[in-house]
């Protein structure tokens, strides 16, 4: 396997298997859910480069600060997937103007 896809792989597992978002994102005991509504609502009209900054400075709220910015945007980018957003033809960028563009719109 690729390494970056080996890396890629690593942070789904961090996310998941570190159980506090729940295994399907659904949230867990005392954390909120990263999938579906209350996600999508929470997120309508802001950025994905504040959810980078967000997961950058925040999360894992056990200890974070340990995960790079395109570590960061790699989740990012994963749980617009998993949130259905559709993919673009290149990959987000890690760069923080860029995503400060892309604004999260829920459908009308
Ligand atoms: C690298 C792994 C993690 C990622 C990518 C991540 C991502 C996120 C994101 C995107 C949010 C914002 C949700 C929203 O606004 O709708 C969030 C909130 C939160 N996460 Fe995590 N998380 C991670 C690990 C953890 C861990 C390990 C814990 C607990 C020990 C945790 C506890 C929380 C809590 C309590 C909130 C709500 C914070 C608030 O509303 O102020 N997360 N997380």
């Amino acid at each position: 396997m690729r390494p970056l896809l080996i890396s890629f792989l690593f942070l789904l597992d961090a996310v998941r298997v570190s159980g506090k978002h729940g295994e399907a994102l659904l949230g867990g005991e005392n954390s909120p859910a990263l999938v579906e509504q209350d996600f999508l609502e929470n997120w309508n009209g802001k950025t994905v480069g504040s959810l980078v900054e967000l997961i950058r400075t925040t999360m894992p709220s056990d200890g974070p600060g340990r995960l790079s910015r395109q570590q960061c945007t790699d989740i990012a980018a994963y749980l617009l997937s998993a949130n259905n957003f559709p993919a673009g033809d290149n990959e987000l960028a890690a760069d923080p103007g860029a995503q400060n563009d892309i604004l999260f719109q829920a459908k009308k």
